[in-house]
């Protein structure tokens, strides 16, 4: 891969987006870079992901321009429907995905973050959906993601003033979760993601996605959903070594997954 870094920390897998001079910005070969990398994610191997971008700069500066310029209306559209296919695979992947947003992350690198599960931000992050400045809409799915996110009032003045939002505003609107020097970043994204990684991994499976689907759902539904998956965690190998440890008094043996 020539766009795609990967490296394996454990139960943690680092992808970082590697195309400094473009400030990573996303070119259909990062895109199906990224996506051959998300597809082979095992998730027996691999219990969190952190996702970053190459340098201090930027996280991703969006979709690449220069290739989108000269694109038909048909073009774009599957530009569009492409670049969704990718997120959407990060989006769906059963194991949880950290964004580790160091810089600038505009247009489709905001969009790349909003399809992960938990952002944190660098102190010199810049977040902002730029499209309507350049003549487009968002095409990677702001127009959807954002205002799920962070409610449709700040989603519109977003997409519709193109406005950049620091780091400290962007934790205020909910945006991300959490801010670090950019020096500490990774370190902090890589402590979150172990966090995470310890714990039992069907229980973050079924977390997941009782949280995806329930929120497309009614709450009685998702209720009856959550139940399903919290059912599913018993009799596990998990489920007894960890209720046995707390009541023995002692750290339960690594989670194994069954
Ligand atoms: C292509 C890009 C790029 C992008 C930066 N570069 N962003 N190339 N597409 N999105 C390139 C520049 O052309 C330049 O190349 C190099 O990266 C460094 O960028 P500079 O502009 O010189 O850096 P700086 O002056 O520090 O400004 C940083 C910046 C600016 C504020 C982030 O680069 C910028 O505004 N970028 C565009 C941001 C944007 O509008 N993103 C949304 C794109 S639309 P050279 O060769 O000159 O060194 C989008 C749609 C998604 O994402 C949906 C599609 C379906």
């Amino acid at each position: 891969m020539e766009f795609i870094k990967t490296e394996q920390q454990g139960h943690v897998l680092i992808i970082t987006i590697n195309r400094p001079d473009a400030l990573n910005a996303l070119n259909r070969q990062v895109l199906s870079e990224l996506k051959t990398c998300v597809e082979g994610i095992d998730p027996e191997k691999v219990r969190c992901v952190v996702i970053t971008g190459s340098g201090n700069k930027a996280f991703v500066a969006g979709a690449d321009i220069a290739q989108m310029k000269s694109m038909t209306k048909a073009e774009g559209k599957e530009f569009g429907l492409f670049g969704n296919s990718v997120f959407s695979a990060l989006e769906e992947l059963p194991v949880p995905v950290i964004a580790a947003v160091n810089g600038f992350a505009l247009g489709g690198g905001s969009e790349l973050a909003l399809a992960c599960d938990i952002r944190i931000a660098s102190d010199n992050a810049v977040f902002g959906q730029p499209e309507v400045a350049l003549g487009i809409t968002a095409g990677f799915g702001a127009t959807q993601r954002l205002p799920r996110l962070i409610g449709e009032g700040q989603a519109k003045r977003l997409l519709f003033t193109g406005e950049r939002v620091k780091a400290d505003e962007a934790l205020q609107i909910g945006l991300v979760c959490k801010v670090f020097p950019i020096e500490e970043l990774i370190e902090k994204a890589l402590a979150m993601a172990n966090a995470i990684a310890a714990n039992g991994p069907i229980a973050i499976r079924g977390t997941k996605v009782a949280i995806k689907k329930g929120l497309a759902m009614d709450l009685k539904a998702g209720l009856e959903l959550e139940a399903g998956y919290f059912g599913d965690c018993f009799e596990t190998k998990d489920q007894v070594e960890g209720m046995s440890a707390m009541l023995e008094k002692r750290k339960p043996e690594p989670f194994t997954g069954k």
